[in-house]
């Protein structure tokens, strides 16, 4: 099945990190990427991430419909991944997947990304020689698609959490699909942690230094980050590990923008994976937690997982 990614720039000066035989009137097009035998592209919109959450959503809904009704005329493309904030502003790709043009499979990737950074927590853990159950995780962006995934599975596994959105009424929707020891709140508690996770889709950095407790180890999957490199510098304490990035044999050559070599995000990986087993199924919305378990599994089959934890894209 032959699949596209879907992505957006995240900052205006990321144009210039793209090849220039990619960049095409309204759009950006890898060349054809081939896994396996199992062929696809990634596709991007000339937004960025402050543009996508700012601009009227009729506006940038319709640049991704023509961006992925383009994938399917023109490039035979079956399966699209929705990727960083375009699954934020299409409804978790419901939207996408209710209009009649666009007639393909649609997956935003996040329950593989949901398992990485589940990983990434326990391998931060196993290497600072620390235990969940010792410890207090707050997750920021908590109800949203990946946050809630990423809490169903954390939170029974800490002493205590803190579930952090900006919204009261999704919170309490949120407190009865939970187990654990928790609270809920709108308020940036992370300092209280000694783990944190970002998942939001605030269009730029979000955690200051006065939001992080001494030696706190920050898993930040947020795109565009949600603590800046300028943070990490001044608080040399701070363990920062990139959210959701995976280990990707360079053989392949999909490379991403930006992205170090080797390494991939996990979203992207899940739909290569999906179309490596040529499953034609949507997934869409709240993260189903058997599928999610799914696309473990696929990860230890094709041996896309999580090797090494990096801070922007450096070793830690
Ligand atoms: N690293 C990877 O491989 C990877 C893969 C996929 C996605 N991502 C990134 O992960 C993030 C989350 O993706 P998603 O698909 O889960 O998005 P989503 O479903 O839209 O969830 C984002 C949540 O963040 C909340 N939020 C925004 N600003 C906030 C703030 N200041 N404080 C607390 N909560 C806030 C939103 O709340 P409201 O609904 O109330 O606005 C929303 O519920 C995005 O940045 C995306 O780009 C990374």
């Amino acid at each position: 099945m032959r699949f596209a990614i879907l992505g957006h720039l995240i900052n205006k000066n990321d144009i210039n990190d793209i090849p220039k035989k990619w960049i095409k009137n309204d759009i950006i097009l890898s060349p054809e990427a081939n896994i396996n035998e199992t062929k696809g592209h990634i596709i991007g919109i000339k937004l960025t991430a402050k543009d996508i959450m700012s601009l009227p959503q009729n506006q940038v809904r319709e640049i991704i419909l023509n961006a992925a009704v383009y994938a399917q005329n023109e490039l035979d493309v079956e399966l699209i991944q929705l990727g960083a904030l375009t699954t934020s502003v299409t409804n978790g790709g419901e939207w996408l997947l209710g209009q009649k043009e666009f007639k393909g499979f649609v997956n935003h990737g996040d329950s593989y990304t949901a398992v990485v950074t589940c990983h990434a927590v326990h391998k931060a853990l196993e290497k600072f020689e620390k235990k969940p159950s010792d410890l207090s995780i707050a997750i920021v962006g908590a109800y949203g698609i990946i946050g809630e995934a990423v809490s169903k599975i954390l939170v029974p596994q800490f002493k205590h959490s803190i579930l952090i959105g900006r919204r009261e009424e999704k919170l309490l929707e949120l407190e009865i699909k939970i187990k654990g020891n928790f609270e809920t709140t709108i308020d940036l508690k992370t300092k209280e942690a000694d783990v944190i996770i970002t998942a939001t889709n605030h269009p730029k950095a979000l955690l200051d230094s006065q939001h992080l407790n001494k030696n706190t180890i920050v898993i930040d999957v947020s795109q565009p980050p949600n603590l800046s490199y300028e943070v990490c510098k001044k608080r040399k304490d701070v363990i920062r590990i990139d959210g959701g990035y995976v280990d990707f044999p360079p053989k392949y050559h999909l490379p991403i923008p930006g992205m170090p070599l080797g390494k991939n995000f996990a979203c992207i990986v899940e739909v290569i994976m999906q179309a490596l087993e040529n499953e034609r199924e949507n997934h869409v919305g709240s993260v189903d937690i058997n599928h999610l378990r799914k696309t473990e599994k696929w990860g230890e089959k094709y041996g896309f997982t999580l090797n090494e934890l990096t801070n922007f894209g450096k070793p830690i």
